[in-house]
């Protein structure tokens, strides 16, 4: 084999660190500035380039990452400095004690400095350096010994095989959790599930499945990911005087931190920032099961100490369990708008994710066979945030004598009409249609709903009665409602019918986009049905057009289209929306025209909370205007709204020198046009 030149030396020298270069934008920054493809070009060539010339291969090469042989079993490793656990609070009350503890013992009552941290639900893990090269990776284990799992640690790519700049000290060993980001975890579970083999109950599991794998190429599969969050041994070298600080030198060398990370100033601040955390938790790309709070200042660490296994200086602060067991009393099947029947299951009430749950969807009646979910099973019901309760599975082991698979009924519940099934659908549907009563009723909810004709005071409640007493046939029925008539209904006194009244009056002045939201026509929600308004302006044109032209609106699709199209096409709605229009339901004409206006094809993100507009408020006010509202800050945004408490689209935003605007900047602007 010829020698290679120093020209091709340098190529291969360049190559990977381009490579990692893109990987840190990547995986540590979340600021990618190539294509997949374009990174993958990249990445081939420096394979061929090495299959050429095997002798250049180093072990930090990117190329490096999945070792060769599988390991028969993992070595043991001795922890330099042993990993220790946290000491847990459940309440406010326990969080306010940790922190008089600590002042107490500092001789200090003023407000203590906390780095607070999300508590991470993954696989906590050490990661040795020695000359800013991966050397060892490690399992906890009982605290003194764990595993070597170094090389299934190389393959997870947001584990830096070589640490970036000079100044990290000579041995560095860092310790972190390496968890599975819940896409990866759904993707992985729908994979195996297809396979027919068995799946993980949740990410955290998944995780420890991967990681404990023998042949390092089915953890390079399975998309791990990798958070530093704490100190272990360290030789030769200076660290920060403050965790939030040792964070900071971490990601400059290339070590991936938690980006939800924050310093508070108090208690008080740290008891905000776990609020703050449980209502963004759903929202996170990874599970967390609570918050962590460390003294930030590491001469109060030092201070303060250890007691038994864990620092007197940090605490975990756990949300409510999400999952807890309960028994299935009863599953019932409830009829939605479009005549969906989703089965229930009536649960003995438990205390979950923060409340008391009695009731939980089931999805369809696939869903139940496939968890095989009968009455008088106990189950495990998990309700995360605002999320629906649901059940995650069945405890087989629990399971009484005699019970029974549960059949689809033939018939609605609601108005017995036939339900019928498509084999290509696992939504079952009544085809009673607006005869039927339950359609019919959850029809009119969605008509009156917030986003639609949002007529305050016509509940949940009074709709019920309103069918029950056929007083309401369809919506436009709506509008023939007298104050008399209301007043004739249960919870509902004079008062209140005349409100109702003026609120059903004070609906007729809308939107139009509102108006085809409001129509429930299957499929079109408020994007779509702004996409609509945006588009056709006017409601003829709209009726009149063909499923073709349709297709050609963004977010529209082949099967979106048949349903508008055949809703229109539908003497019956005609009807209505003759009525509705003759009721006096009316839009502003459309006099501007949206690719004129100054804001069209002009792209917002949103970021943190807004005080005056609602979210949903400032995306409706933007796209009225023509323009796109995006949830991802790139070169291409053209303005980010920064709220209160902004997150990293904001530091995103700065770094690309996008224009930010505040809230009253925004109203200002919107108020301009
Ligand atoms: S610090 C001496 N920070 O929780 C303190 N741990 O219950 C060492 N964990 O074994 C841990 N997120 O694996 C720390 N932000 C975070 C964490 C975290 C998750 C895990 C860690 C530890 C366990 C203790």
């Amino acid at each position: 084999m010829p020698k290679p030149s120093p020209a091709l030396i340098k190529k291969i020298t360049a190559l990977k660190k381009k490579i990692n270069e893109h990987n840190y934008r990547y995986h540590i920054l979340d600021d990618p500035q190539i294509s997949d493809v374009s990174f993958d070009k990249l990445f081939r060539e420096l394979q061929t380039l090495e299959k050429q010339h095997p002798e250049l291969i180093t072990q930090d090469s990117p190329t490096q990452r999945i070792g060769a042989t599988p390991l028969t079993s993992f070595n043991q490793i001795e922890h330099a400095m042993p990993m220790l656990s946290l000491d847990n609070a459940f309440s406010d009350q326990e969080v306010l004690a940790f922190n008089k503890r600590i002042q107490d013992r500092l001789g200090c009552d003023k407000a203590i400095e906390y780095a607070c941290e999300p508590k991470l639900d993954g696989i906590a893990v050490s990661l040795t350096y020695q000359h800013g090269k991966l050397i060892r990776a490690a399992t906890r284990g009982d605290g003194n010994i764990g595993e070597d799992i170094t090389l299934n640690s190389r393959t997870i790519l947001s584990i830096p095989l070589q640490l970036r700049g000079s100044d990290y000290p000579d041995t560095l060993e860092v310790r972190g959790e390496v968890y599975m980001p819940k896409k990866a975890f759904q993707q992985l579970n729908q994979k195996l599930q297809q396979a027919g083999e068995k799946t993980f109950v949740n990410p955290r599991n998944a995780a420890a499945g991967s990681l404990r794998q023998l042949d390092p190429k089915i953890t390079a599969q399975r998309a791990l990911a990798f958070f530093t969050h704490s100190v272990g041994a360290v030789k030769k070298g200076q660290l920060a005087d403050k965790h939030t600080a040792i964070l900071q030198q971490f990601e400059q060398w290339g070590l991936p931190c938690c980006p939800q990370t924050q310093r508070a100033q108090g208690i008080e601040a740290c008891l905000d920032y776990y609020h703050k955390m449980g209502a963004q938790r759903p929202q996170l790309p990874y599970e967390i099961d609570g918050v962590v709070y460390k003294v930030n200042a590491l001469a109060l660490q030092q201070r303060l100490g250890f007691i038994s296994r864990a620092p007197r200086w940090a605490l975990a602060h756990k949300f409510p369990a999400q999952e807890e067991l309960s028994r299935v009393l009863a599953i019932e099947f409830q009829v939605g708008r479009t005549g969906a029947l989703t089965p229930v299951a009536r649960l003995e009430p438990v205390f979950v994710g923060g409340a008391t749950v009695s009731n939980a969807t089931l999805h369809n009646i696939d869903e139940v066979n496939r968890k095989d979910i009968r009455v008088g099973d106990t189950i495990v019901v998990r309700r995360a945030g605002d999320v629906i309760p649901e059940v995650v599975r069945v405890i087989k082991e629990k399971r009484p004598q005699h019970t029974h698979r549960i059949q689809l009924p033939k018939n609605c519940p609601a108005c017995g009409s036939e339900v019928t099934k498509l084999a290509s659908e696992s939504v079952a549907r009544c085809n009673g249609g607006l005869y039927c009563p339950a359609q019919l009723k959850e029809a009119i909810k969605h008509f009156a709903s917030r986003k639609a004709m949002n007529i305050e005071g016509l509940g949940n409640k009074i709709v019920d009665q309103l069918v029950e007493k056929s007083l309401i046939k369809d919506v436009a029925d709506v509008y023939t409602l007298t104050t008399i008539q209301l007043a004739g209904l249960e919870r509902l006194g004079e008062k209140s019918a005349a409100k109702l009244c003026r609120a059903i009056a004070a609906s007729k002045n809308t939107s139009f986009s509102r108006f085809l939201y409001a129509l429930g026509i299957r499929d079109v929600g408020i994007s779509t049905a702004l996409n609509l308004a945006q588009h056709f302006q006017q409601l003829q044109p709209l009726m009149q057009t063909d499923e073709t032209y349709l297709q050609s609106i963004s977010d529209i699709g082949p099967i979106v289209a048949t349903h508008i199209k055949k809703f229109f096409t539908q003497t019956h709605n005609k009807e209505i929306i003759q009525r509705l229009l003759a009721a006096g339901i009316h839009w502003p004409k459309p006099t501007l025209n949206k690719k004129q206006t100054p804001l069209a094809g002009k792209t917002f993100v949103l970021t943190g909370s807004l005080n005056d507009l609602s979210r949903e408020e400032a995306t409706h006010q933007l796209q009225e205007q023509g323009a796109k509202v995006s949830s991802s800050v790139s070169k291409k945004t053209n303005y980010v709204v920064v709220g209160k408490d902004p997150g990293s689209k904001f530091s995103q935003a700065k770094k690309l020198g996008v224009t930010c605007l505040t809230e009253a900047e925004l109203q200002t602007l919107l108020r301009s046009l």
